[in-house]
């Protein structure tokens, strides 16, 4: 499974580089802004220059034509930049457009199997399924990530399956066991995926006998 920090603060995506895990990054609008980030090219370029792995940019234009020349655009800062394109009717026209062109996509804001099915047809290199976010409405997220693995299992979709607005470890846990390709969550949840109790007082207890030992033969 491929790990991905989403987030555009380049001080944490420099944090999760050097864990030595981190096989990319996946941004918004909104997380550009809680960046503050002024100039989105020069920001997603140095985010690219960063990481060996994927950089998903999302464009912000919401018609066919003007999607198209903004993706062209945002394709062109970077050989591991991915664009992000929301997942509405002209979004669909743009990834197919833009898949015949060679240029990648990850498809966003994915709230149901169909949307996901469509996607995978129009040539999408990623699917974006938000599973915090239904869970936020008392809808089941993991239920999507299983199903869209499912169907993308079935007829042989290499769209890959980005789990994403994930909230907590058990999230990563139930996205590795249906099958995603990809996880993308904050450096928080990545810290925390390797951290137990047990882990912690087991290495205390080591070090303190070792310690004793030591100075019980004299060292
Ligand atoms: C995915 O690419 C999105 O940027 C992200 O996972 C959304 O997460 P949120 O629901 O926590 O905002």
């Amino acid at each position: 499974m491929k790990f991905f920090i989403d987030t555009a603060s380049l001080d944490e995506i420099r944090e999760a580089h050097d864990m030595g895990v981190l096989d990319g990054v996946t941004t918004n609008p909104s997380l550009m802004k809680k960046e503050g980030a002024e100039d989105f090219h020069a920001h997603i370029k140095a985010i690219c220059d960063l990481v060996d792995g994927d950089v998903s940019a999302e464009i912000v234009s919401t018609e066919y034509d003007a999607m198209v020349d903004e993706a062209r655009e945002v394709a062109q800062i970077a050989d591991n930049v991915v664009v992000k394109v929301p997942l509405i009717l002209d979004g669909i026209k743009t990834i197919k457009t833009l898949s015949d062109e060679g240029i990648r996509t990850n498809c966003t804001l994915c709230f149901s199997p169909t949307q996901a099915l469509i996607a995978a047809k129009a040539g999408a290199t990623y699917i974006s399924p938000f599973i915090g976010r239904l869970d936020d409405i008392s809808s089941d997220g993991m239920k999507l990530i299983r199903e869209i693995v499912q169907i993308y299992d079935q007829y042989g979709y290499e769209t890959e399956v980005l789990a994403a607005s994930i909230r907590h470890p058990m999230h990563v846990v139930e996205s590795a066991l249906a099958g995603a390709d990809v996880a993308t969550m904050p450096l928080d949840v990545i810290k925390k995926l390797l951290k137990h109790p047990l882990t912690d007082s087991g290495l205390e207890r080591f070090l303190t006998d070792w310690e004793a030992y030591q100075q019980e033969i004299g060292q």
